[in-house]
């Protein structure tokens, strides 16, 4: 694939439902600065596949940054100060993060986002999320924003009931879904990572996932 292939023709807002925008090529100008940046963190967190509580290791690895971190093991799904791997705090949020996830949530209509965790989700082809729902955060009022950088995916997005058929959306390099107020809890997931290779990531899709945890106030 060509340094170009993804290039957006324009960047756009659509809606996906009620509260829920993808926001294409939102985080195209400064994708190089943001890898640059989680690459730094990876350097203290690494990536590692969880364990989920039945039992299974995800296909996806993972690590986060910021005052709080996502973990998952035997004793359920959590949000933690420290890395488990290390006993150390997560490395902190870097400032482009914090500046693109503030960004993009004023963009979708959510003013004044504070976020305080980034799960970095990395994708090689064949990896692939089950359809879920972002709950383990206790401010349901914040919407969760998520940048997608690397190879392209499938997004699955559905309503508040698992029963409802999601709806399938590609999204590219530089692409950023937002979901809060009535799709805050929406189901969301990952179809298998088709082959590729990305100019910038090679054959791997980053993700990089920003909550609000604990109530403000
Ligand atoms: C997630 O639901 O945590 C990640 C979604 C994605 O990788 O696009
Ligand atoms: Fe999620």
């Amino acid at each position: 694939m060509d340094l170009f292939d993804d290039l957006p023709v324009e960047a756009a807002a659509q809606v996906l439902a009620p509260g829920a925008m993808l926001l294409r090529a939102f985080a195209w100008n400064e994708a190089a600065q943001l890898l640059q940046a989680t690459e730094a963190v990876l350097a203290q967190a690494p990536l590692r596949h969880m364990q989920t509580p039945g039992g299974y290791t995800m296909s996806v690895s993972t690590s986060s940054c910021g005052a709080l971190g996502w973990v998952s093991d035997a004793r359920g799904y959590r949000y933690a100060a420290c890395d488990p791997v290390s006993g150390q705090t997560w490395p902190a949020m870097p400032e482009c993060f914090l500046a693109l996830a503030r960004r993009a949530a004023a963009q979708a209509g959510y003013a004044d986002f504070r976020p305080e965790a980034c799960l970095i989700n990395q994708y090689v082809p064949g990896a692939k999320l089950s359809l879920h729902q972002d709950r383990d955060e206790r401010d349901l009022d914040a919407p969760i924003v998520s940048v997608s950088l690397g190879l392209p995916a499938i997004f699955l997005f559905g309503g508040t009931e698992r029963s409802q058929r999601p709806q399938r959306y590609r999204l590219a390099h530089g692409d950023v879904v937002v979901w809060g107020g009535p799709a805050r809890l929406a189901f969301h997931g990952v179809a298998p990572l088709e082959e590729g290779a990305h100019a910038l990531l090679g054959r791997r899709r980053i993700n990089l996932t920003f909550r609000r945890v604990r109530r403000e106030g």
